[in-house]
């Protein structure tokens, strides 16, 4: 019997591992990120998420779309983009799902990323490709890097196949549930983001606000949380740090009026950068 008690998350779980940046160090210090999304019409979410992934300290940022990549990012040249099809999968962190569609091509990808040992976070529609799919359930849950799935409450639902008015009913069980199931941290999002990790407490995020209802805050969140284990967080750590900080930044700017009504994922970015530093 596992009691179902939950701490509240806060600065003191995850700050010793902010601004860690040593003098000597360079670009390979700090990890490859590479974002697996992007398919046709949703290639903005593959964006965010690299952006986000680059502005939360990743050394370098890949994003690797499913169609048609664009040459690059002109307002983040920085990135540096090509066809998922093209990336090797052998190292670095990958976050996979922003905008990464149903298609059997978005499939074939997510089973190599599943299959390779690097650590991993799930969004979107790579968990709803899981979800559909029992071969790459047993890979997710056999993979033996750090691995994150970051689930809104549909795509908690689908993966537990259970409606999504279950899940909300009773959010820290199907937090709990998912880490059992997966043997991995779940960030199960929303209004109170529960984080849980198989044989730890769970965690409420205290942080956030509705400034956040808005599309590709999610795929925000996601690469924020490549870019804390690409920087060598924790997976609890980097789930529980990424959360609070996303919450903290759009706390921030709604205090200063940028929101709650009208803030996009863009102008969350660079205060997640502030909330880091
Ligand atoms: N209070 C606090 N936080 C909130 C609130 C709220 N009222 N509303 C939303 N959030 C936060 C969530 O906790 C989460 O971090 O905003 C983020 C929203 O993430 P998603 O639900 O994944 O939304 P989005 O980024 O638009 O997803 C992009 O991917 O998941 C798919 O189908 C989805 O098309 C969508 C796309
Ligand atoms: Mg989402």
């Amino acid at each position: 019997f596992i009691p179902f008690h939950a701490e509240l998350n806060d600065v003191r779980l995850f700050s010793s591992h902010l601004r860690l940046r040593m003098h000597n160090s360079h670009k390979g210090s700090y990890g490859d990120v590479t974002v697996i999304g992007g398919a046709r019409g949703m290639g903005g979410a593959a964006i965010l998420a690299a952006r986000a992934a680059a502005k939360s300290g990743a050394g370098r940022v890949y994003a690797a779309f499913i169609d048609d990549a664009p040459t690059h990012d002109s307002l983040q040249p920085e990135l540096m983009c090509r066809n998922a099809v093209d990336h090797d999968f052998a190292s670095g962190t990958f976050v996979a799902g922003p905008g990464l569609g149903i298609s059997s091509t978005a499939r074939n990808i997510l089973e190599r990323a599943l299959n390779a040992q690097v650590p991993l976070v799930l969004d979107a529609d790579a968990l709803n490709l899981i979800a559909a799919d029992t071969k790459l359930q047993t890979l997710a849950a056999r993979h033996a890097s750090p691995l994150i799935l970051t689930p809104h409450p549909l795509e908690a639902a689908r993966l537990l196949g259970v409606s999504s008015a279950t899940i909300q009913d009773d959010r820290l069980a199907a937090a709990r549930q998912l880490a059992r199931l997966f043997n991995a941290t779940i960030v199960l999002k929303g209004s109170g983001t529960v984080i849980a990790t198989p044989g730890d407490n769970a965690v409420i995020n205290t942080t956030g606000n509705p400034a956040l209802a808005t599309a590709g805050t999610g795929d925000v969140l996601a690469g924020m949380c490549g870019a804390l284990l690409a920087q060598g967080w924790p997976e609890r750590e980097a789930a529980v740090g990424a959360a609070w900080l996303h919450g903290h930044a759009a706390d921030v700017l709604v205090e200063q009026g940028i929101g709650p009504t009208g803030l996009t994922a863009s102008e969350l970015i660079p205060a997640i950068r502030a909330s880091l530093n």
